[in-house]
């Protein structure tokens, strides 16, 4: 008998990718939402003492961090940032059994781990060209093993104006790609990140784009060694992103490795030290 979660682990072994329509529930995003306009309010309002509280919206759940960001209160928008992870609805999302459970048949083990600093939110404003995440693998800078997966929850539904992340279909299949380091344009100021996927165009032009056009609720679930980046945010709301990080205890590589995470434990990929791997 073919079953659907059958059918979606084929699909995603296939493609790389896998897009839940409707998963969490109404309930759950709403009320991260209303945590994060708590916050932000609270943030703000210590520079701005005279700014009246204004009732919650679903929509406007972010107003005041747009509005710190509008007057470059970079101590606001980044307290607002580190506040999220503290936010309970999102150890609910990464406790999900339905998750995990999904998981372990997508990474095929059953001793799955979560990558405890690869957790946060992404806020990708408005027009913003500098922390656009330009073509990568999550592994590299995660770490964990290379069989992982890399879980995305949207706070707003992402339509194309919104810049949705460009996923790279079937590039899974190609292992772990080279990267160069270029510090040319962190220098000046232009991005944040000084790593390139070493990848020629040809290749790259082979693989057909899918756009993460997440709703509220949906969760967008792909492959460790997928290749993706940011899309531009032309709109003026902000693209919200929860993302989580799910890995594969059995892995050689990540025993070798003592399980380390990435870049956030402090730990630099080094291809020498790492085995090639294919999906
Ligand atoms: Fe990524």
């Amino acid at each position: 008998m073919i079953n659907s979660q059958n059918l979606s682990v084929n699909y995603y072994k296939k493609n790389g990718f896998l897009i839940i329509k409707n998963f969490h529930s109404k309930k759950l995003i709403n009320q991260i939402k209303k945590d994060i306009f708590e916050i932000s309010f609270e943030l703000y309002r210590k520079y701005n003492p005279n700014s009246f509280p204004v009732k919650y919206s679903s929509e406007t759940f972010d107003k005041f961090l747009l509005q710190a960001k509008k007057e470059n209160l970079v101590e606001v928008t980044s307290s607002i940032y580190d506040a999220c992870k503290k936010i309970r609805g999102f150890y609910q999302i990464m406790g999900n059994e339905k998750i995990l459970d999904l998981s372990e048949k997508l990474i095929g083990s059953k001793k799955i781990g979560l990558l405890n600093r690869g957790f946060g939110v992404r806020i990708d404003y408005p027009h913003d060209r500098y922390w656009k995440a330009r073509l990568h693998q999550d592994y590299t800078s995660q770490l964990g093993s290379p069989n992982g997966i890399v879980i995305y929850t949207s706070l707003r539904d992402v339509k194309q104006k919104m810049g949705p992340v460009l996923l790279y279909s079937k590039s899974h299949k190609h292992g772990v790609f080279q990267t160069s380091v270029n510090t040319q344009k962190v220098k000046e100021k232009k991005t944040y990140d000084p790593y390139y996927v070493k990848i020629s165009k040809k290749l790259i032009k082979s693989f057909k784009i899918k756009y993460l056009k997440l709703n509220e609720t949906d969760i967008g679930i792909f492959n460790f060694l997928l290749l993706h980046q940011s899309g531009f945010n032309n709109s003026n709301y902000i693209r919200w992103s929860l993302i989580h990080r799910i890995f594969d205890f059995s892995n050689t590589q990540s025993i070798e490795n003592n399980y380390n995470g990435g870049l956030m434990e402090g730990n630099i990929y080094n291809s020498k030290k790492h085995e090639k791997f294919i999906s």
